[in-house]
């Protein structure tokens, strides 16, 4: 199979786990006989530097271009430290999902037997845990209008919008992942309070008829915030709205021991995007320390979903797996003694063998 993949490797950390990731590839083209064309684009902090926009038309064009897209991180302290800038790294991720149309952000989380004791959670609460979050990511309360400050500066508003169609869309994804894994969609909402989410629960129960073998639970954010952490393995795949999503999905991050294993994909209707669910880290830029595993990860996201490479995509998972249970692994699981070039190399080594 021949693909073109754009990377974007983005801020802090970004550029060195985009590297592992893509020797990753080279490993998997190499063994089972594909290629993989890379072409690299601008974006973040790095983007402002070079361009002053976050996300360049030229970045925009490559995307498009692609048959999918590998992204890094974005984010830079500089930034974060002036409420004033006006413009940000984090506009270009923003304008980057809106513009490809990615809809769906897709957050698998699951417990590691060789991890339970990395987490900061109870080993019999977190054991068996694999849910996937299915978040809206292009419209809510982060896209909404009217959003800004009034003239005085005084009042300050932002405004969640649905509709009925954005409801529609992602519920359809949330479904199709339910009808291959276990079969159980819990939605989450703020229905005993917001219209919006009132509107969710409308379509998604109407929706949920078509499939009487799909069990559909609705529950409110605020006690599932707690039922994430304390009974995770309730959950199946997870549907709800951007906010919601953005907040659940880190909170659930706790379970796998590490915020450097959860891989996500952003699907849209013409392409999708693949990236760590973590951000830049700028302390460790450069040091190499940097876990590279959830863009590895990602990178199997992409060969299943958008090449339907499924063997291919298994082999790096299992990799993973084993680099994981052999101890080959950065300081942020279990003090691990390992680099972020040498996790990589130790990845391509397993697959290769
Ligand atoms: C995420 C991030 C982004 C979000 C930020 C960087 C805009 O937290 O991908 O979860 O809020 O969606
Ligand atoms: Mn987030």
């Amino acid at each position: 199979m021949e693909k073109k993949i754009a990377v974007l490797p983005g801020d802090g950390i970004g550029p060195e786990i985009i590297t592992e990731a893509v020797k990753v590839l080279n490993a998997i083209a190499q063994k089972f006989g594909h290629q993989f064309q890379y072409e690299y684009g601008l974006i973040g902090a790095d983007a402002i530097d070079k361009t002053g926009n976050p996300y360049p038309d030229a970045t925009h064009e490559l995307c498009l271009n692609a048959d999918a897209i590998l992204f890094g991180a974005i984010g830079d302290p500089k930034y974060d430290n002036d409420p004033s800038a006006k413009v940000r790294p984090e506009q270009g991720l923003l304008k980057m999902r809106g513009a490809l149309g990615l809809y769906a952000n897709i957050r698998p989380v699951k417990s590691y037997d060789a991890l339970l004791d990395a987490s900061p959670l109870k080993n019999d609460r977190i054991k068996g845990a694999d849910f996937v979050v299915v978040r809206e990511l292009i419209s809510g309360i982060y896209f909404g209008k009217p959003r800004g400050r009034s003239e005085d500066q005084n009042i300050a508003y932002d405004t969640c919008v649905y509709t009925r169609e954005e409801i529609l869309r992602i519920t359809e994804k949330a479904f199709e992942f339910a009808k291959n894994r276990n079969k159980k969609v819990t939605l989450l909402d703020k229905a005993n309070v917001l219209a919006t989410s009132r509107l969710w629960r409308e379509v998604v129960t109407e929706y949920a008829k078509q499939f009487p073998e799909i069990t559909l639970e609705c529950n409110f954010i605020d006690s599932a915030a707690m039922e994430v952490i304390t009974k995770p393995t309730k959950f199946d795949v997870i549907l709800t709205e951007n906010l919601f999503g953005d907040i659940i999905s880190d909170e659930a991050s706790v379970i796998g021991g590490s915020l450097g294993l959860l891989p996500s994909a952003s699907m849209g209707e013409k392409t999708s995007l693949y990236e760590p669910i973590h951000g830049s880290y700028p302390q460790a830029k450069g040091k190499n320390i940097a876990n590279p595993m959830a863009t590895i990860l990602s990178a199997a996201m992409l060969l299943e979903y958008s090449f339907g490479l499924i063997e291919e995509s298994k082999a790096i998972v299992n990799a993973v797996d084993k680099a994981l249970n052999e101890g080959f692994v950065t300081e942020d699981i279990n003090q691990g003694k390992y680099k972020t070039n040498e996790v990589g190399d130790k990845i391509v080594e397993f697959i290769l063998q």
